[in-house]
């Protein structure tokens, strides 16, 4: 098979374009390495990723843009077989400063892609990474009871691709986002294109940048490691359903693989491998033998959802697939990469 990996300098992306060449797959990661200066970051970052991938002779890299149709008409070649656009701008709170680029980059992009798709290679799978943040704040009205640790859902197990999309504040991420997922839902419908739209919760894995304002899994390990002080927005009973990201791309391999025409589907750990913020500090702490420096409490951020569990009955009865590895597994894993790399992080 022949893979395009947009964004295959990222978390997601590089997972994807290993995986694929792994398998002896032909593998074509695009990237424009814009990560690191998004969020103003002047140590390592996906410049880490890139250099990794450059160890398999059957992943061509190739630094574009997805905005640009000729830098993605140039990877795409003859035509592949899939592409999984990972390529994104993923940080809500930089979303707020920067709504214009946000846009440009997850919606303007992800159209652009699907363009260049139908061009180029029409029968060619796409997977395009949504989020749960698409729900917006429609999913606070799920009733909760808290307890001592973390918030519950009173009577759910998680939410369903049913839950409304509409009449809600969601953020600019949220918004462009959606833009995005909708266009790839449309290209399914409109053009007969194979389509997924993924939308994840909390992804997380080794070779993950993550710093306050993004990828906060990685970030709690890398800033106990590196004696980094972190702050709690809210009061830290906020939980979330953790995926290792290796099982996401095991997911997307199901759908290219699966006879399904386009469909749409929430994915994360599900009720199983949850979190809140508070536990999983203490989780950080137990695995890893060190006590937070510092932890620095502030109020709520906007949209920020008190809990987010996703419901994966649909993908799991539609691609045969489920969480392999628990959240305890995922962040022994993670703590052993950053322990091993953290000259990255100080
Ligand atoms: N990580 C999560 O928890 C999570 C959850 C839900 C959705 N998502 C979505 O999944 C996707 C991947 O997330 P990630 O965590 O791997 O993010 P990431 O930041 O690690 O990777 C995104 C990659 O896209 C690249 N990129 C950004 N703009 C680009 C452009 N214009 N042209 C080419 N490349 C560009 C970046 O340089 C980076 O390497 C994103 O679209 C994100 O919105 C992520």
């Amino acid at each position: 098979m022949k893979i395009l990996v947009t964004g295959g300098a990222g978390l997601v992306g590089s997972h994807t374009a290993e995986y694929y060449a792994k398998k002896g797959d032909e593998v074509i990661a695009l990237d424009n390495l814009m990560r690191s200066n998004l969020f103003g970051y002047n140590k390592e970052s996906v410049e880490f990723n890139w250099n990794y991938l450059a160890q398999f002779d059957n992943i061509k890299r190739i630094k574009g843009d997805v905005r640009e149709e000729s830098d993605v008409m140039k990877a795409l070649g003859n035509g592949v077989d899939a592409v999984i656009h990972t390529a994104g701008q993923p940080g809500v709170p930089l979303s707020m400063k920067i709504p214009k680029e946000d846009f440009s980059i997850n919606a303007y992009g992800t159209l652009n892609v699907l363009e260049c798709v139908r061009k180029t290679c029409p029968k060619a799978a796409f997977v395009y990474c949504s989020t749960n943040k698409i729900y917006g704040e429609n999913v606070d009205q799920i009733s909760l009871e808290e307890e001592e640790t973390r918030y519950v859902y009173k009577s759910k197990k998680g939410v369903s691709e049913e839950l409304s999309v509409d009449l809600t504040g969601h953020t600019p991420y949220g918004a462009s986002k959606y833009t995005g997922d909708i266009y790839t839902q449309e290209y399914g419908h409109m053009y007969g294109m194979k389509t997924a739209v993924f939308r994840m919760s909390c992804i997380y894995g080794t070779r993950q940048f993550g710093f306050e304002d993004q990828g906060w899994v990685a970030w709690f390990v890398i800033a106990n490691l590196t004696g980094q002080d972190i702050i709690i927005y809210g009061d830290g009973k906020q939980v979330r359903d953790l995926l290792y990201v290796d099982d996401l791309v095991e997911a997307y391999d199901k759908f290219i693989n699966s006879d399904i025409k386009h469909d749409v589907f929430n994915i994360g750990g599900g009720p199983r491998n949850t979190t809140s913020l508070l536990e999983f500090i203490g989780l950080v702490e137990q695995k890893t033998g060190i006590k937070f420096r510092k932890i620095e409490h502030k109020s709520w951020r906007p949209s920020d959802q008190k809990v987010y569990i996703s419901d994966i009955s649909k993908v799991s009865k539609a691609l045969g697939w489920k969480p392999g590895i628990t959240v305890e597994k995922g962040l022994e894993k993670l703590i052993e990469w950053v322990g091993a790399n953290n000259k990255f992080f100080i």
